[in-house]
């Protein structure tokens, strides 16, 4: 101790290494507390490790409802009058403990919890998800006290993120298993939209408009602003005359295996029937 402080350096970075040891302390400790802070999510039945991966994957799918508030009042008789709020795994009310899913009394505004996110249960169908709360606060008298049970059905809508959420019914005159049973609508339930076109076809079918388009608007233009008759009228009518022409040229240098210069038959069938036309095809290729 007496000697290493002497060096300048080292006390240097003696002093440097107290103060990154502080910052990292610092650091740890927020992270700590950041972690305690957290929101509490859903909580599948089960070890972390153990968890279905299906159902974590619904419950991500799920995620984007998860900061939206849901109420409903239910008016079951003049005297009996509940609201019930229900949050997608997050807690409603964060002075009940994990409450997914609350009971409000209007009259003496008592909050019953009917289902904890951290027993959650999750499952799908083609076109609906069930979320399922457990571990809600116990039945007095009904259901053998067992604790109360909460069912969200979640069906496909495409128009809506979120709405339509419904108390069904209240199952509570049976010995055990009693269930608040509700409904909602959400376009995440919804099974992915398949487009019905593959690229092959859309390809194709813009391709067909732009030839509509391309020979109706040519025939307005050559019609109406060239003034051009008979076939004529057909946009850059020449044009494709000759590239028909090209073609026809190229079919006979490929296909034909005979030599161009010495098709008798078919210069004689060719000549018989085509008469002053051949003519007519011939000065198209001129200019070329
Ligand atoms: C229920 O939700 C509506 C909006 O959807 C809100 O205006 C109303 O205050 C809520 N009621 C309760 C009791 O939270
Ligand atoms: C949360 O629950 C407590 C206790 O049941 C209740 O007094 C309080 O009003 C509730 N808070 C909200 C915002 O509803
Ligand atoms: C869920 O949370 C409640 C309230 O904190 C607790 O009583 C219950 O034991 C928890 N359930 C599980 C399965 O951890
Ligand atoms: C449940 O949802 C997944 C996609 O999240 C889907 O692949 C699966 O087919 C659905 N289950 C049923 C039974 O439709």
């Amino acid at each position: 101790m007496p000697h290493l402080p002497r060096c300048p350096s080292v006390r240097m970075f003696l002093s440097h290494c107290y103060t990154c040891t502080a910052l990292l302390v610092l650091v740890a400790l927020a992270m700590v507390v950041m972690a305690d802070v957290e929101e509490k999510h859903c909580d599948l039945v089960g070890d972390e490790a153990k968890e279905s991966k299906r159902e974590q994957a619904l419950l991500k799918k799920l995620e984007p409802l998860s900061p939206l508030s849901f109420n409903r009042t239910v008016t079951s008789s003049p005297e009996e009058k509940y609201v019930y709020k229900f949050k997608v795994c997050r807690e409603v009310n964060s002075s009940l403990s994990q409450s997914g899913l609350v009971q409000i009394n209007l009259k003496d505004q008592k909050h019953t919890v009917v289902g904890r996110i951290n027993e959650t249960q999750v499952f799908n169908g083609s076109d609906w998800i069930m979320l399922i709360y457990k571990g809600g606060d116990s039945y007095g008298s009904h259901c053998h006290g067992e604790k109360r049970k909460a069912m969200i059905m979640i069906s496909c809508n495409r128009k809506t993120l979120a709405t339509g959420f419904t108390l069904l019914s209240e199952e509570r005159e049976k010995e055990q298993e009693c269930l608040y049973l509700f409904e909602m609508d959400s376009s995440l339930a919804c099974p992915p939209e398949d487009s019905h076109l593959s690229i092959g076809s859309i390809l194709l079918i813009t391709f067909a408009s732009l030839v509509a388009v391309y020979i109706i608007g040519g025939l307005l233009y050559q019609r109406l602003v060239v003034g051009a008759k008979g076939m004529e009228q057909f946009p850059h009518f020449s044009f494709w005359q000759d590239l028909g022409n090209l073609m026809a040229d190229g079919c006979d240098f490929i296909c034909r295996s005979k030599p161009q210069n010495a098709p008798a038959a078919y210069r004689g069938v060719g000549d018989d029937q085509l008469g002053e036309e051949s003519e007519e095809r011939d000065d198209h290729l001129l200019p070329m």
